[in-house]
């Protein structure tokens, strides 16, 4: 056993590929199937019994400490640090220096889901006394992100987003660290992208002798730093939806069918139909004449009439009178949209930020 094996989120960055969304709050705060992303990875962490967690917080930080807190909700301590400007993720781990006061810890990128968490990562930095332990996923376009090339089984190149990539192996967004990387990150200098990668540092520590394992991420793993993303780690993580246990009055032109959760307080009425996986908030408005298709959150506090809707995300007090069927779509808490004529409907792609008006 690893003695105080300390967590490190990351929930700084710019998060320039998810906009407009965030231009006013940060990234990973955004919902997937109900639950703000950055749960899933302290989730993670307190489940590989870890209580120490620092989390990196850039200048988009609105609502965040309200939300998260002290960690006390979720059985951990957190202390935050700020990154004021994203330097690069060797430079989050390297602010996170001071909190890790010798220990080693998990580096988690928050903005990544991972079905089957980080307790391997930890297992094998444990067993084999490793001095960093990187995960590595088979990607289809390795050149969106760092990629690893092997050798006999061990590590011996890291390149960020390479053109040409070495392997299909992608880096995702979960690390173990010993002490050593710190000396490592030092010795690097800022890329082309004025960042402190990552992946430098890590090949720094192998050139220096550092001994880096790999553990190969078998369940589903997703880097949400796309609107496509989004949409992609909700159907995933709605795909293993369990069940709920029915105590809703519906009324009798209501059918709910297939994996469909539905909060407390929400109402149903006239004509509805909600094919799962679908999740419902809490506090909903929902019907007459709506159609929830395969696919969907639904924010707490949201009020949908006259709508159709499939394989998107909306997010919390949201009115929605669509007419005819949205699709693929993220639509921003406290929006509304309205059909200015709901007898001649069309079919609608939207990403729509917080706060926004949409007459369509
Ligand atoms: P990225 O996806 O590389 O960057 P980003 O989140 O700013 O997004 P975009 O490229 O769309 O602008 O970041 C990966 C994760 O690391 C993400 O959770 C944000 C976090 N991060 C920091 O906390 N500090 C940093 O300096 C950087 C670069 C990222």
């Amino acid at each position: 056993m690893v003695k105080g094996l300390k967590g490190l989120i990351l929930a700084g960055g710019h998060g320039t590929r998810l906009r407009p969304l965030t231009f006013t709050g940060n990234k990973h705060l955004l919902p997937i199937a109900n639950k703000p992303m950055v749960f899933y990875g302290l989730e993670h962490l307190r489940n590989a019994g870890i209580k120490d967690i620092a989390v990196i917080l850039g200048p988009l930080r609105e609502g965040f400490a309200e939300l998260v807190g002290n960690g006390s909700s979720f059985g951990v301590n957190l202390t935050y640090i700020e990154q004021p400007i994203p330097l690069g993720l060797a430079h989050a781990a390297l602010i996170s220096k001071d909190f890790m006061y010798g220990d080693p810890f998990i580096m988690y990128l928050g903005d990544n889901l991972l079905r089957d968490g980080v307790l391997p990562f930890k297992r094998k930095f444990e067993r084999e006394k490793l001095d960093c332990v990187i995960g590595v996923s088979e990607a289809k376009d390795p050149t969106r992100f760092g990629v690893v090339e092997l050798a006999n089984g061990k590590v011996v190149s890291l390149v960020e987003k390479p053109k040409h990539p070495k392997s299909n192996l992608a880096l995702v967004g979960v690390y173990v660290f010993g002490p050593k990387i710190f000396e490592a990150i030092s010795k690097i200098k800022p890329s082309a992208r004025n960042e402190l990668e990552i992946t430098e540092a890590i090949q720094q520590l192998i050139n220096d002798g550092g001994k880096v394992g790999f553990e190969k991420v078998t369940g589903w793993w997703k880097d949400t730093g796309r609107p496509e993303d989004l949409l992609e780690a909700n159907q995933l993580v709605l795909s293993g939806l369990q069940p709920q246990s029915y105590d809703l009055s519906l009324p009798p032109d209501a059918i709910l069918t297939g994996n469909v959760v539905v909060g407390k307080g929400t109402k149903f009425s006239g004509k509805v139909r909600v094919l799962g996986p679908v999740i419902i908030g809490d506090d909903c408005v929902i019907g007459p004449e709506v159609y929830i298709g395969p696919y969907t959150s639904i924010g707490d506090k949201s009020v949908l009439d006259h709508a159709e809707i499939e394989n998107s995300i909306v997010m919390s007090g949201v009115n929605l009178q669509s007419g005819k069927r949205v699709t693929d779509s993220l639509i921003g808490s406290s929006s509304v949209i309205k059909n200015a004529d709901l007898s001649l409907p069309r079919g609608y792609k939207l990403i729509i930020g917080e706060r926004s008006f949409a007459q369509i």
